[in-house]
C-alpha cells in the first residue's frame, strides 16, 4: 500500500519550520551590523547550490514523490511518525558491541588526548567513519542487524524503490564537554539554547537512518530526539531547499564573522538545515519544540529509526557517556546487484 501525505488541506503539511528572527537576534542582527559585501559572496555561493538541492529533490520526486509505502509496521509507523523504535536481538547486539570495541576504545583514547592538551572537542573527533573495505566484520554485523530487523525491507516499502542497503556507518562515541552542544557561541554573545542540535539533514537522499544504542541511554547521555510528524510539515518546500543549502556552504559555522555574513543576507535566505542552536529560548517555537520532542531514552540494541527529514538531534551527553551506530540505509531505484539480495 502506498499513501501521499503532502497533497490536500492536511493541517501538517501546512505547518512550518521555525523561522528565527535574525534581524533582532542578539547573537546576529542585535550585535552586528550587517557585513554587505561578504553577504555577496555567500549569496552568489547559496545561489549555485540551491539549483545543485533542487536538481537532487527533482530527481527524488520522480522516484519517491513522497509517496510513503506503508506495508510494513516499520515503514507505516514513520511514514506517519516519522520515526520509530525497535529492538536489536541480545546475540547480535552482543557481536555489534564486541566488533566495535577498538572503535569505542580508540575514541575515547582521542576524546582524552583533547581534554589533557585543553583542546576543544569537535564532532569529527567522536566518531569513526566504518567501512565494508576497512572494518568488514563490524559492517557485516551492521548489515546483518538491520536485515535481521526488517529494516531494509522497510526501506524498500517506504520509498517503493527496488532495493535498498546499508550505505554509511559510523561508530560514535558522546561524552560531556562537546563544544557544539555546549559552548555554541563561543565569543558568549548568546547562552547555548536548551533547544540546540535540532535540524533537519542537508542530504536530499533518499535514505532511512538508524541510531542503535551499543550501551543504555539514560536522559543525561544525550538520547535521540526527534519531533513527531515534522518530516510532513512544509515537505519539498523552497525553505527546506534553501535551509540545506546553506547547510552545505562553507559560511556554516557560527564564529563571529559568519554570524555577521548571515546577518547581511536578504531576509527569505535567512534559513539554515540546523537551526536548534538560533531558537531563543523563551520563544513560543523553541518552547512548542521541547514539549513535541520524544525523547529517545532507551536500553543498549534500542534502534531508533528515523526520516532524516524530520526534525531531530542527539549526543548532547551532560553525564556518563553515550555509544552509538549511526546507520544509513540507502533506498536504491536501479536494478538490484546480486549481493544485496541477502544479509
Ligand atoms: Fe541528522
Amino acid at each position: 500500500m502506498v499513501v501521499s501525505v503532502s497533497s490536500g488541506a492536511d493541517p501538517l503539511a501546512a505547518r512550518r519550520l521555525p523561522e528565527i528572527d535574525y534581524a533582532t537576534h542578539p547573537a546576529y542582527g542585535g550585535m552586528f551590523k550587517p557585513a554587505r559585501a561578504r553577504a555577496a559572496a555567500l549569496e552568489q555561493a547559496l545561489g549555485g547550490l540551491v539549483a545543485e538541492v533542487e536538481a537532487e529533490d527533482r530527481a527524488k520526486d520522480a522516484t519517491f514523490g513522497y509517496r510513503y509505502g506503508t506495508g510494513t509496521d516499520i515503514s507505516r509507523e514513520v511514514a506517519a511518525q516519522g520515526w520509530c523504535v525497535r529492538q536489536l536481538p541480545a546475540a547480535r547486539l552482543k557481536l555489534l558491541r564486541s566488533a566495535a570495541a577498538p572503535e569505542v576504545e580508540a575514541i575515547r583514547g582521542r576524546l582524552a588526548e583533547l581534554r589533557a592538551s585543553g583542546a576543544m572537542i569537535g564532532f569529527k573527533a567522536t566518531q569513526e567513519i566504518i567501512g565494508p573495505a576497512s572494518h568488514p566484520d563490524l559492517w557485516l554485523q551492521a548489515r546483518k542487524a538491520l536485515w535481521e530487523c526488517g529494516l531494509i525491507g522497510a526501506a524498500v516499502d517506504y520509498f517503493g524503490s527496488n532495493h535498498a542497503s546499508l550505505k554509511s556507518a559510523a561508530v560514535m562515541v558522546n561524552q560531556p564537554g562537546q563544544a557544539w552542544c555546549e559552548d555554541v557561541f563561543r565569543d558568549g554573545a548568546m547562552e547555548t539554547p536548551a533547544t540546540v542540535g535540532f535540524h533537519i539533514d542537508s542530504s536530499s537522499l533518499c535514505v532511512l537512518k538508524v541510531v542503535l544504542y551499543l550501551d543504555d541511554v539514560g536522559p543525561e547521555q544525550g538520547p535521540f530526539g526527534v519531533i513527531p510528524t515534522s518530516h510532513l510539515w512544509e515537505q519539498g518546500s523552497p525553505g527546506r531547499v534553501r535551509r540545506r543549502a546553506f547547510d552545505r556552504s562553507a559560511f556554516v559555522s557560527r564564529s563571529p564573522g559568519q554570524r555577521r555574513t548571515f546577518t547581511a543576507l536578504p531576509p527569505e535566505l535567512r534559513l539554515k538545515a540546523e537551526f536548534g542552536s538560533d531558537l531563543l529560548p523563551e520563544s513560543p517555537e523553541a518552547l512548542q519544540l521541547l514539549a513535541e520532542e520524544h525523547v529517545g531514552t532507551g536500553p543498549g540494541g534500542q534502534l531508533n529509526i528515523f526520516d532524516p527529514e524530520a526534525v531531530h538531534r542527539g549526543g548532547q551527553t551532560r553525564a556518563g557517556e553515550r555509544q552509538v551506530m549511526l546507520l544509513s540505509i540507502g533506498a536504491k531505484f536501479g536494478a538490484p546487484p546480486a549481493e544485496e539480495h541477502t544479509a
